[in-house]
Order: structure tokens, then sequence, then C-alpha cells
């Protein structure tokens, strides 16, 4: 594929429409897929462009939406459309934001996802080589329901583009329904000559069935004032595809998944089962990862060469070091070493950093806490504000009790510690490097180096307890049956 057009002047990015379908209180671009919302992936496209100018057209829900729209882009220019509708009253207000261009103006959709860098850049290739004056990016559809229809003359030039409401309205009026019957369709993206666009739209009326400044207008005047109409047709129809309700959102968002994670198997991580991994878009996956059912990996997730993640396993904002293995694990903004082992069962909250070789097993729960190399945390245990030392082996039910009920405190554990299961540590509270504590142990004050901590309290025995208090009972029956044998 070509990539040597020259940047076009504009990017218009339309994103002013209510979105009323979508049936939601969070504005339709605002929705995401892929972990990117669907104008963050309108605007990725379109900076791929590296346009002089990037424009993004906004009214519904403004606030909102601008707000989002320059946390994604800091340097987009925001353009407000008035109350006259329809797109091309959309890319007037968007041109008028940035003063008079000459060169390529480039219109998209904000609610369109799947459009590539490679097929928008085709697109103004063509335009560009050509020398038109609007270059449309069109389709053939097996239903072009609800789509402006493209006119082509003989030669296969457009002569204009016909909305869906006015080709029905024609083919109600004429018995004709040549217009209806079209298949090729108006994506809505288009490359412009950016001189010959403001001044078309500058005659553009709004007498059409919708009472609307259609953009589709623009290309009738363009060809009557001589320039050069064309359509670049796509066989890619979800690339064009737009979101107008969820049942679309979730059919782009799949369709985004297929082709994230067949790119992720082509360049080398096996995906037992694609239909049930889902891997955002800006997730990092090396050579030789493996991942099982059910997973789910998103944010800025990375996971290395060698590291096993999955089945039923979610992880947000974490990396993964080499040759790990993550089962059934939840976890979030979390660092977890090169051949460490987490799982199966496990819940991993922000700040936990296991070290190169560490485990953290079944039933724990872990957050804020540093835990160092080849440190074990095998079962049933909660770890929090925290720091464990190499090699430090926590024994079963252990419990960092880090809140007071008021503020949280730190535990520091050393290298080398072993710790009975059931012990409590109470925090702040600090344990020496090869101590032990004894099952139970509940630790209040600091531990030194290689001491043994318990809680001196004897066992007690108090023989016929149960034959007493519980008489009658299975239990009593069972003991006095054993007592009777010996
Ligand atoms: C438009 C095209 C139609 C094409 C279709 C592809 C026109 C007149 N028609 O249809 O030929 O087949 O897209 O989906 O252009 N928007 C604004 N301001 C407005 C109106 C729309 O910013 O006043 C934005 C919307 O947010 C949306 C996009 O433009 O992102 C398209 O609007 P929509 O109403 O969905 O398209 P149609 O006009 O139905
Ligand atoms: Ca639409």
């Amino acid at each position: 594929m070509s990539l040597n057009s020259s940047s076009p002047a504009a990017v218009i990015v339309l994103a002013a429409g209510a979105g009323t379908r979508m049936k939601s209180s969070l504005p339709k671009v605002l929705h995401s897929i892929g972990g990117r919302s669907l104008v963050g992936h309108a605007l990725d496209a379109a900076v791929s462009l590296k346009p002089e100018h990037l424009v993004a057209v906004v009214r519904h829900e403004r606030e909102r939406v601008v707000e989002h729209l320059l946390a994604h882009n800091a340097d987009l220019v925001i353009a407000d459309q008035d109350e006259i509708p329809g797109t091309g009253r959309a890319v007037e207000q968007g041109l008028e934001a940035i003063g008079s261009v000459t060169g390529t103006v480039v219109v998209t959709y904000g609610d369109v996802p799947l459009l590539t860098p490679e097929t928008l850049n085709a697109l103004v290739t063509e335009h560009q080589n050509a020398g038109n004056a609007v270059t449309v990016l069109s389709a053939d559809v097996p239903d072009a329901t609800g789509y402006g229809r493209i006119v082509r003359d003989d030669s296969g030039l457009v002569t204009q583009i016909v909305e869906h409401k006015d080709a029905l309205k024609i083919a109600e009026e004429t018995g004709d329904s040549t217009l209806v019957d079209i298949t090729e369709i108006n994506s809505g993206i288009y490359a412009f000559d950016g001189k010959i666009l403001s001044q078309s739209l500058a005659q553009v009326t709004t007498e059409n069935v919708q009472g609307e400044k259609y953009l589709t207008d623009v290309l009738e005047l363009a060809r009557e004032a001589g320039g050069r109409v064309a359509a670049y047709v796509t066989d890619d129809l979800m690339e064009v595809e737009g979101v107008n309700d969820r049942v679309q959102l979730a059919t782009l968002g799949a369709e985004l998944n297929r082709r994230v994670t067949q790119r992720w198997m082509r360049s080398g991580v096996t995906i037992i089962d694609p239909s049930t991994t889902w891997i955002d878009v800006d997730v990092e996956l090396a050579q030789d990862v493996t991942i099982k059912p059910n997973t789910q990996l998103h944010g800025t997730t990375t996971i290395a060469t060698g590291a096993t993640i999955g089945p039923d396993t979610t992880l947000h904002d974490v990396q993964v070091g080499e040759n790990a293995t993550v089962r059934r694990t939840e976890a979030t903004q979390a660092k977890i070493g090169p051949n460490a082992n987490v799982g199966p069962f496990t819940y991993i909250r922000p700040g936990t950093v296991l070290g190169e070789h560490g485990k953290i097993g079944a039933f724990y729960e872990t957050k804020n806490v540093n835990i160092g190399r080849g440190a074990k945390l095998s079962h049933l245990g909660y770890a929090g504000d925290a720091d464990i030392g190499e090699n430090t082996n926590i024994g079963c039910g252990n419990i960092t009790a880090n809140y007071d009920g008021v503020n949280k405190h730190r535990t520091t554990i050393g290298a080398e510690v072993r710790t009975g299961s059931n012990t409590v540590f109470t925090a702040p509270v600090e344990i020496g490097d090869g101590a032990y504590t004894a099952a139970g142990a509940v630790v209040r004050k600091n531990v030194p180096p290689g001491a043994l901590t318990m809680n001196a309290v004897d066992q007690r025995i108090i023989e016929d307890w149960v034959l007493e208090r519980r008489a009658g009972s299975a239990a009593a029956e069972a003991a006095q049956k054993a007592r009777d044998k010996s």
C-alpha cells in the first residue's frame, strides 16, 4: 500500500450527534470497545494522518465530551455546532474553528471505531493522486437501509449522494425505485479539497426531507463547479460501520477483539480460545505468551515472554514477568515478577509487587505489598501495606491487621522468615530476618532476627467436658464409646 500521500490540512471528526438509540446517560462517543472510547478510536485513526489541524465538532453533552476529548488529545481543536442540524453544518463549523484552509480536508465520524489508519491513508492517497475535488469512502452492502446512496455516471464518477429518506420519497413520487435499490453506500468518510469544500458548504441549504444541512450535497455542488468527484470502495464493511445502539456496540467490540487476538496470534502468542479471550487495544504481549480460556487483559497490561495467563483471569494494568504463571486470578495495577506463580483464586489489588520466583497462592488477597524474590504466600490470607523479604515463607491463614479502625499501618517482615499458620501481624510491627512465629501467634511487638515468637497462653485439657456439658449429643456418645473401648 502506498504511504506517500501528503498530510492533510485538517481532519474533522464529527461528534455532535445525540446518540439517542444508545439509551444511555453516557454520551454515545464515550462508550468504549477494546478499552478505548469510540471517539478515542476515531481520533487515533485521524492522528495517524498527521494533519496540520485535528478538529472535533461537538454539541450534545458538550462539557463531558470535550473533557474526554482533550484528555485523549490535548492538541485538539474543539468546534461547537449551533442549532442548525446536519453533517454539512457540523463540517462548516469545524472549518470555521481553524480559519481558511487550502489542501486536503478529511471528515470522519466519532462513532466509527474500526476505521484503520491504512484505509484512511489509502483514501487520502487516492484523492490526491487523482486530483479529486471530493473522494468518498464507499462500500457495497447487503442492506443499504438508512444510508446515503452513491449515484455514479457512465464513467464511474460520482454525480451525487441521495439520502435514504430522500430516495424513498423520490420512489414514492415517481414509482421509480432505482435510487433505493443502489447498494453502494456512503460511509460518511471523505477527503475533500478544502477550498471547494468551504465554497460548496456556503451554498448547501436545508431543503430536504430531514430539514438538515447535508454534507453529501457538497458532492453535487463540487461536480457542478467542475471538480472531479469519485468514490474509493472498501470491501471491509466493519471498518465503515458506525455504532448507533448497544447491539452494534457489542458487534463491533467483538469484531475489534477478533482482529486484536488474531494480530497477537500472528505475532507468536498462543490463544487457546480467542472467542472467550478479550484483549484491550493497548495491551502488549511478547512472543510465546500463552493465554488460556476466559481471560480478559485490560488497560496497559503487559505480559513478558513465556508467561501463561488463565484460565479465568482478569488483569487490569498489570505487568507480568517472563515465564510467570497467573491462573484464575483478578489483579489490578500490580507487578508480577519473572517465574512467579499466582493463583488459583487470588485477588491482587493495586500496589502489589511480587518478586521473581515468588508465589501468591489460593484464596489470598493482597494490596500495597512488596513481596521479595522467592517469598511465598501460599494459601488463605491477607497481606496489605507490608514488605516481605526474600525467601520468606508465610504460613497458611496469615493476616496483616493493617487497619486500626482509623489509620493504616505497615508490617515489615524480613528475609528467610518462617511464619506459623494463622499468624496475625498487628501493624505497625517488624519481624527481623530469619525469625519464626508459632501457629496462631498474634504479633504485636517487634520480633528480633532469629527469634521465635508465640503467645504465652498454655493449651488446657478439661477432661470429660463433653460428657458433662453435652450429655446425650452425638459427640458425647462417640466419646463414651471410645472410653469404653480403652
Ligand atoms: C450520514 C450521511 C449518509 C451516510 C451515513 C453513514 C449525511 C447527510 N448523510 O447519515 O449519507 O450513509 O452518514 O453513517 O451526511 N453529526 C454531527 N452533527 C449533526 C449531525 C450528525 O456532528 O448535526 C455527526 C454524528 O454525531 C455522527 C455523524 O455525524 O457521528 C453521522 O450522523 P448520523 O445522523 O448518524 O448520519 P446520517 O445523517 O443519518
Ligand atoms: Ca449513523
